[in-house]
């Protein structure tokens, strides 16, 4: 119950605690200045019973604030969660929903998207093996600073490897992986961005995008997800769901 070092970054200094000690302790001596007045009569005994109760408190109060300082219990921590998932299979739009969500409920959450990161931090790579796995370990290293300062982070990018996930998860222990399920032929159904299409498209066309997961460069299901969201089968309000409350679990 004691808490380590991470979480001392968040407590509050003595000093703010003992200038919150003393307003606090303001506000109360002067209402019962009035209460005691009021009910006395007596302007001199009602400045014995604040001067003492101001003295006594004041006391208790700082002791109660730094003890419960060091109290974990009901206290959240921060959580990186690594989606993996292919192109299309919803990682972008529960991650929004959830986060929007959590923020409401006051949580700090964001979002690592891989296409937003593609376009900055992660300009420089392509789509091969080794620049997949160099994407996501830029993203992961975001997200475990992220979540090291008390944030929730969800990694919403392919993340198609499982080499790169095991390598995720052993750096940080605070790291959850879900895989967002859905079948190649829901995802050829659905192709939002009009990806797959052009991924089908014959060898010779300028449009063809080569290598794209799924239907040209693998996939690798997670071999041990801690958690499976199906969305081919469920509702995007059951999915959205599933996640925040496996995030609530998983920081309480
Ligand atoms: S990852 O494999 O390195 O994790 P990431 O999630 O960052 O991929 O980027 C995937 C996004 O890039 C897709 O959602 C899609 O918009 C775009 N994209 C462009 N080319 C490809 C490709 N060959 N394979 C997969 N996604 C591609």
């Amino acid at each position: 119950m004691i808490g380590h070092t991470r979480k001392k970054l968040f407590m509050d200094c003595k000093k703010r605690t003992l200038i919150k000690s003393l307003s606090w302790k303001i506000a109360g001596s002067l209402s019962l200045v009035l209460l005691t007045y009021l009910t006395t009569g007596s302007l001199k005994v009602a400045g014995i019973v604040a001067v003492l109760q101001f003295i006594i408190t004041f006391f208790l109060y700082f002791v109660h604030e730094r003890v419960w300082n060091y109290i974990t219990w009901g206290k959240t921590t921060g959580l990186s969660i690594q989606l993996t998932g292919m192109s299309g299979s919803g990682k972008s739009t529960l991650s929004k929903i959830v986060s929007q969500s959590l923020r409401k409920k006051g949580y700090k959450v964001e979002i690592i998207d891989g296409d937003e990161y593609r376009e900055n931090l992660c300009k420089d790579l392509g789509f091969s093996k080794e620049d997949r796995n160099t994407n996501i370990r830029r993203l992961s290293f975001v997200s475990k600073v992220l979540s090291r300062n008390n944030v929730i982070s969800i990694i919403a990018a392919i993340n198609p490897y499982e080499d790169i996930r095991e390598e995720n998860r052993k750096k940080d222990p605070n790291l959850k992986t879900v895989f967002i399920k859905c079948d190649l032929n829901t995802l050829i159904k659905r192709d939002v961005k009009g990806l797959y299409a052009r991924a089908m498209l014959p060898d010779e066309d300028p449009e063809k995008i080569k290598n794209f997961t799924g239907i040209s460069d693998p996939f690798e299901e997670p071999s041990r997800p801690d958690l499976i969201i199906n969305t081919a089968e469920q509702s995007i309000d059951k999915s959205v769901k599933i996640l925040e409350k496996f995030i609530i679990k998983s920081i309480s």
